[in-house]
């Protein structure tokens, strides 16, 4: 038998314990989900991206069936990321020019705005997608971006983000080190600093991105109602800062209260900050440093963003972490499906939460897990594939020739 541990959790007893949070409220009031709909809907070239779904791996799970909402194909982007940089750069404009109401994409290019708006400088830091998405929005609405990234960042990502118009710095440290170089000499140049992630002072702009992520659970729900599913009884989500996280469970939260699906949280082991401050367990979030060395690149971020975490306090059930050959698994059944099932391309990232089930349904070690998640004939899971090929060398490297294979030695319950 492996000694090495391919899945640890940890069980978040305050979670249920909550009627309604404020934390959840705080970020996402009334009419929000509606709002941010209507914005993306008109964005030129928007689409809904596909619910899939893979009812021959639920079988061989014992599942009801697994749904993938496919993020992959997202505004040419290849990741959900930028639902939150275009709704906080739409929000930040209309609050600099205290303009009310909806306001179109087309009324942003007016020349009256665009004189108003031309000279801004927008920045952030990023492990590679939310970079891009902020680079695409500024470049749409006719600005300029200057994206930070860290010293493990991939030539592929980098490129990603120039070919939308941004100038790319590069920090000699992790990512967190990159977010603040990007906030100290955005201070220092009168630039504008769109992060996905939030610290003490700095709040409006980030809940404004977890917003915008909510059009992507806004539009589940209306393809799972389609299908004459009321919500799915279950939500695995991968973790960077915890944003993503916070924006799934936070919404299922707010439209079902205590009947929210049993919601996952899946972090690597190399930067597990959100299992960690669970683990403590005193509501507080907890940092974790180093080089926070993965293959998940959109998933290392060693400190959690504080309004996502409080939500995630209020609303997660279980927070996982998983070492890099559960992600690489991950992307080879989604490349490989089952037959019958669709083929997804699905990033380091975008797999975590597949790689995550697969060890917790078939490895003995997690069966405690299993129970405790009461996965089984009647679940509905939802997974979110929230990139898809954001770095292509490195892709063929897993998917092609194997790397981060699964070490020998488990002990599978289906062989
Ligand atoms: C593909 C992908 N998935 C998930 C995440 C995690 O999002 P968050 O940092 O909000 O937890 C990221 C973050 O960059 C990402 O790029």
């Amino acid at each position: 038998m492996n000694d090495i541990k391919p899945i640890e959790w940890i069980e978040n007893h305050h979670a249920r314990t909550i009627e309604q949070s404020e934390a959840v409220e705080d970020v996402f009031p009334d009419g929000i989900f509606e709002q941010t709909r209507r914005f993306h809907r008109q964005i030129p070239g928007h689409q809904m991206s596909p619910l899939k779904s893979l009812p021959h791996l639920a079988a061989m799970f014992g599942l009801g069936n697994i749904w993938v909402k496919d993020e992959s194909v997202r505004l040419n982007l290849s990741s959900f990321k930028v639902l939150g940089g275009s709704f906080a750069i739409y929000r930040f404009i209309k609050a600099k020019l205290g303009l009310v109401g909806d306001i179109s994409f087309s009324e942003l290019m007016s020349p009256e705005i665009q004189a108003k708006i031309k000279d801004i400088i927008f920045t952030t830091a990023t492990d590679g997608n939310h970079g891009r998405g902020v680079a695409w929005s500024a470049s749409k609405l006719g600005c300029k971006s200057i994206i930070y990234v860290h010293k493990d960042t991939s030539q592929a990502r980098i490129k990603a983000i120039e070919n939308n118009g941004a100038e790319v710095r590069v920090v000699n440290g992790n990512y967190d080190d990159a977010v603040r170089q990007a906030n100290v000499d955005a201070q220092k140049n009168g630039w504008q600093v769109i992060s996905d992630t939030s610290w003490e002072g700095y709040t409006d702009i980030p809940k404004w991105v977890m917003q915008g992520y909510t059009s992507m659970l806004s539009e589940t729900q209306e393809q799972l109602v389609a299908q004459g599913f009321i919500k799915p009884t279950h939500v695995f989500v991968q973790a960077g800062v915890g944003a993503l996280a916070a924006s799934t469970i936070g919404f299922y939260h707010k439209l079902f209260g205590k009947e929210q699906p049993i919601s996952v949280v899946v972090e690597p082991s190399e930067a597990a900050c959100l299992f960690k401050s669970a683990k403590i367990g005193d509501g507080q979030p907890h940092n974790v440093t180093g080089d926070l060395n993965t293959i998940m690149a959109g998933l290392a971020c060693g400190d959690p963003s504080p309004i996502a975490w409080k939500i995630l306090w209020d609303c997660a059930d279980v927070f996982v972490s998983c070492p890099d050959y559960v992600a690489a698994k991950g992307m080879r059944v989604y490349a490989v499906p089952r037959q019958g099932d669709p083929f997804i391309v699905s990033g380091e990232s975008g797999a975590a939460t597949l790689g995550a089930l697969f060890f917790i349904m078939e490895y003995e070690g997690a069966a405690p897990l299993k129970e405790l998640l009461k996965l089984g004939p009647d679940s509905e899971v939802l997974l979110i594939n929230s990139e898809g090929n954001t770095d292509p060398e490195h892709f063929r490297r897993i998917v092609w020739d194997g790397m981060d294979a699964v070490p020998a030695g488990y002990r599978w319950i289906v062989p």
